[in-house]
């Protein structure tokens, strides 16, 4: 039978899904049918998030989640089980970015963004694992979608800091791939990799090239990356969304351990 797109039924853990990526994936989940858990540090955006998905009929809520800490990590998956009977689908997604000189980043702003992007990663794949195999509380399987980035494929100046949490958040997905085929947990584990997308964390990007010389306006910093593309617009979170929904349904049930390229053509130049 032709596979449709859906996540009827499922349940959603999104990680920071105030703003963003996150929010707009909270946001296609919930339309096409999965009961969407909103996660972020940012609570009262992460509220408003939830509270419009279901203004707009989807099913949502909110729970707090600093993806750096264990002990909320255990919580908040326990908590989600216990609630809704399962967890089916995480998209691991709550990121930072830093845009420092290799020669002035300090020990401790790597680590901050490692801690995001890396740890927070395999913390929440870990405990997603745990519950999805067959003897796990959940038990029923699932998908778990990690953002990465083009940047978790090629160097940037003055983002090393970042293309090695995303270089990191790449390979991480294809071992968990492999390992969950080879313990048979009937887990799937995939990479997306955005482009340039317009959210805070790219403004943030612009701003940053403008302070530290690389670009004279913010205009002159949102051409950069435009030349980098083939096709002639920024992405939009919702481009990003698209392809997890796909990742997130059993449309993808024979994906696994792949890496998704929404970059407008970025890596093919
Ligand atoms: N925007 C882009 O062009 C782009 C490109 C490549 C990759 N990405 C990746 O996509 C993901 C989302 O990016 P975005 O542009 O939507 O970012 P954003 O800055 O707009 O949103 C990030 C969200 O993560 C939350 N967050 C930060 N630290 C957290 C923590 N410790 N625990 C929980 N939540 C936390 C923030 O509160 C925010 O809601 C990130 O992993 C990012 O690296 C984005």
């Amino acid at each position: 039978m032709e596979p449709t797109i859906h996540v009827k039924g499922k349940i959603a853990l999104i990680t920071g899904a105030a703003m963003g990526i996150g929010a707009a994936t909270a946001k296609v989940l919930a339309r096409n049918g999965a009961t969407v858990i909103v996660a972020d540090i940012s609570d009262e955006a992460g509220q408003a998030t939830a509270d419009q998905i279901v203004k707009e009929g989807g099913a949502a809520e909110y729970i707090s989640l600093d993806v750096t800490s264990e002990e909320q990590w255990k919580q908040v998956i326990s908590t989600v089980v216990e609630h809704h009977g399962g967890l089916d689908i995480l998209v691991n997604n709550a990121g930072i970015i830093k845009h420092t000189k290799l020669l002035d980043l300090s020990l401790k702003e790597w680590r901050l963004v490692n801690s995001v992007n890396m740890e927070g990663v395999f913390l929440g794949t870990k405990y997603a694992v745990e519950t999805m195999r067959p003897d796990g509380t959940s038990g029923r399987g699932g998908s778990i979608i990690n953002l990465s980035s083009v940047g978790g494929n090629i160097g940037a100046p003055d983002m090393s800091s970042y293309c090695a949490s995303k270089g990191g958040v790449r390979n991480f997905t294809k071992a968990v791939a492999v390992e969950c085929g080879a313990y048979g947990y009937n887990v799937r584990v995939n990479s997306v990799h955005p482009g340039n997308c317009l959210t805070e964390m790219f403004k943030q990007e612009f701003e940053e090239m403008v302070e530290n010389g690389e670009a004279e306006s913010i205009d002159g910093a949102m051409k950069f990356y435009m030349d980098m593309q083939v096709l002639p617009d920024m992405g939009t979170p919702e481009d990003m969304g698209a392809a997890i929904l796909f990742l997130a349904s059993d449309a993808s049930k024979f994906v696994t351990g792949a890496e998704f390229h929404i970059d407008g053509g970025l890596l093919a130049k």
